[in-house]
């Protein structure tokens, strides 16, 4: 008999630091750089974002979502035999955030560790946790997605630095004779790097490089805007089923206009399209558990929905994860 692994629980963190475009606008013109939120929000749909205290790190606001993932699933930290983190932003070179959440949720000896795949990050981390659920080696994994990348944004350069935000989501995935992730589908291109970067890295005591984000936004749009259909379609194939079944589209949330021109491209009408971006902006590896928690919460998603998941980041990496609910 197949084993599956079935989301048992979801849970979210955002930052209280709120700001909105407005906000942001106003703090940047205090350092001569001129946006506004007409432009955000034609070009991006993002109206709000949320950034992490400075006293915060990522595995605080992994640590956040995941205990409310744990509560959603009524289980203890104790209950998990496996925690792996999708994210960018780590608190320290090492170790690992995963780790750190396991420290902090009071718990030991399971395997934990980090997955880096940028704004795909929480695909690739819930794919690995799918893949050890079906050969046994896991029961009941955590699996989390944490970002602050407002730590790594140049604030002078308004191509980037409004588009981003800070947060964390996470799911409880648990082995069941019920589906559960029905396909996965991951790809990587490293000839990409380039286009979207964070340059800088220690190097004997000091930072060699510019530690913060370079991207060219209208390659990365032309290329997410490819890959998320290709990535979807491959999933779906693999489960025998087509974009008809879908019930809702959770895409990585970094541009309205991304997300509108996939569900164009699968012919999804657009209110079943769960977005999130225009309260959270980008928060990489942490929008995709953001979302799903979202409209798990609202109402929305509800048992035995099928789901289609996909994420497209820096790399560039890409994949889906097709689920039933
Ligand atoms: N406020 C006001 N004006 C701005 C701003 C801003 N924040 N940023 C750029 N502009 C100006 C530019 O200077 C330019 O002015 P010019 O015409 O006088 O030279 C003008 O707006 C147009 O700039 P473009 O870069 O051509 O704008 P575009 O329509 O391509 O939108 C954007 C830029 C939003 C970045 C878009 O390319 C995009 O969304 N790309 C996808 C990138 C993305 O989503 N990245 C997320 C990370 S990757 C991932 O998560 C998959």
């Amino acid at each position: 008999m197949r084993i599956y692994s079935r989301i048992i629980g979801t849970g979210s963190y955002l930052p209280e630091k709120r700001l909105t475009n407005a906000d942001l606008a106003a703090e940047l013109a205090q350092q001569g750089v001129e946006t506004s939120d007409d432009w955000i929000v034609e070009r991006t749909g993002i109206r709000a974002r949320h950034f992490a205290a400075d006293n915060q790190g990522c595995s605080d606001l992994a640590t956040e979502a995941a205990r409310k993932a744990l509560n959603a699933a009524g289980l203890a930290a104790s209950d998990i035999d496996l925690i792996i983190v999708g994210t960018s932003t780590p608190d320290m070179v090492f170790p690992s955030v995963a780790t750190m959440v396991q420290h902090k949720l009071g718990t030991a000896g399971c395997p934990a560790f980090d997955v880096q795949a940028v704004c795909s990050g929480f695909i690739y981390a819930l794919t690995i946790a799918d893949a050890m659920i079906q050969t046994g080696s896991a029961k009941r994994a955590l699996v989390i997605g944490a970002e602050i990348f407002s730590r790594i944004l140049d604030f002078k350069d308004r191509t980037t630095c409004v588009l981003f935000g800070d947060g964390a989501g996470a799911v409880i995935l648990e082995a069941s004779d019920q589906p559960g992730i029905l396909a996965t589908d991951l790809h990587a291109d490293g000839k990409y790097k380039d286009i979207l970067c964070v340059p800088g890295h220690v190097n004997r005591g000091g930072i060699l490089g510019d530690p913060v984000l370079k991207m060219d936004g209208q390659a990365v749009f032309k290329l997410a805007v490819g890959v998320l259909e290709e990535t979807a379609r491959a999933s779906l194939a693999k489960a025998n089923l087509t974009d008809a079944d879908i019930d809702w589209l959770i895409p990585h949330q970094a541009n309205i206009r991304i997300m509108q021109s996939t569900a164009k491209k699968l012919k999804m009408s657009p209110d079943k399209v769960v977005v999130t971006v225009d309260q959270h902006g980008n928060t990489s590896a942490a929008s995709i558990p953001l979302a799903l928690d979202t409209a798990v919460r609202d109402g929305r998603i509800q048992r035995g929905q099928t789901l289609m998941l996909e994420g497209v980041g820096g790399g560039f990496t890409w994949g889906s994860v097709l689920l039933r609910y």
